[in-house]
């Protein structure tokens, strides 16, 4: 089944930012896929269309058969429940312990009382950090911040966890860690999609690769390697000119 479709998806930010240039794609339920590219291609972007959190300036984007453009006022925030997201502008409530922060999005989502604190138990054991339920995030270390952020994601059921750059604040043996997790979850059956710009951690866990240039889409690869059209313009530029071999190709 069709998990997620883009269609012909432009995004122009006002005045005349071209942050996403006709962007198709097909995501499968129960795949995981990396977005990738360098910053400022248009991952976030993506990610935040997709969660119906910014609207496309034309083409269309479905998630489950539903349509985001054709969503009413009422119904976004029931479609937005699709979606577990983890992203760096959606940090832990200070003041709340963890607990509190996972009990916080059950109740903002309106899921039955009665089964929130059974939830938010078993959501802290799935990502191994049941015994930081009291602490407050500025107790936490990074990875287990990034670790309550994702459990937060995961504690309201959705059927597609969207993670942008997860891995940012870590070092490579927590990135490591976190991506080994949230594999494990894919496992269990919820389709992921991860923007990463970090190519080590990408290529390492031989998933599948769309990867982004200056908005446009210019390789979709499920060998869990960039695959780089050549034929677009702006990276033949720029291949030409020498300036992104090294940083793309060079750590082959
Ligand atoms: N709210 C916004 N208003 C104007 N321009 C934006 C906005 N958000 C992102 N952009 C621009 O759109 C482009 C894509 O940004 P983004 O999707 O954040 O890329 P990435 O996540 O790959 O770094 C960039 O040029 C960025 O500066
Ligand atoms: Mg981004």
């Amino acid at each position: 089944m069709k998990e997620i479709e883009l269609k012909k998806v432009t995004k122009i930010y006002s005045p005349n930012i071209m942050a996403l240039e006709e962007v198709s794609l097909t995501i499968e339920q129960g795949e995981f896929v990396f977005l990738t590219g360098q910053s400022g291609c248009g991952k976030t972007t993506l990610l935040k269309l997709l969660s119906a959190q910014l609207m496309p300036t034309s083409g269309e984007v479905w998630a489950r058969g539903h349509c985001t453009s054709e969503l009413t006022h009422y119904q976004v925030p029931f479609y937005r429940r699709l979606f577990g997201i983890m992203q760096t502008d959606m940090g832990l409530l200070k003041e709340q312990t963890v607990r509190q922060n996972l009990e916080f999005a059950m109740y903002a989502t309106e899921q039955p009382v009665d089964l929130t604190k059974r939830r938010v138990e078993q959501t802290l054991r799935t990502v191994g950090i049941p015994s930081k339920a009291g602490h407050y995030p500025h107790e936490l270390s990074g990875g287990e911040a990034a670790r309550a952020l994702l459990a937060r994601a995961l504690v309201t059921s959705p059927k597609i966890l969207v993670l942008d750059e997860p891995t940012a604040n870590l070092d490579s043996s927590a990135s490591w860690d976190l991506m080994c997790l949230v594999d494990e979850i894919n496992r269990m059956g919820l389709t992921v999609i991860v923007a990463s710009h970090d190519r080590e951690l990408v290529t390492i866990m031989k998933k599948r690769v769309i990867t982004f240039v200056d908005g446009k889409l210019v390789g979709d690869s499920k060998r869990g390697v960039y695959d780089i059209g050549l034929d677009d313009a702006s990276m033949a530029r720029d291949m030409v000119l020498g300036r992104k071999r090294r940083k793309w190709f060079g750590k082959k």
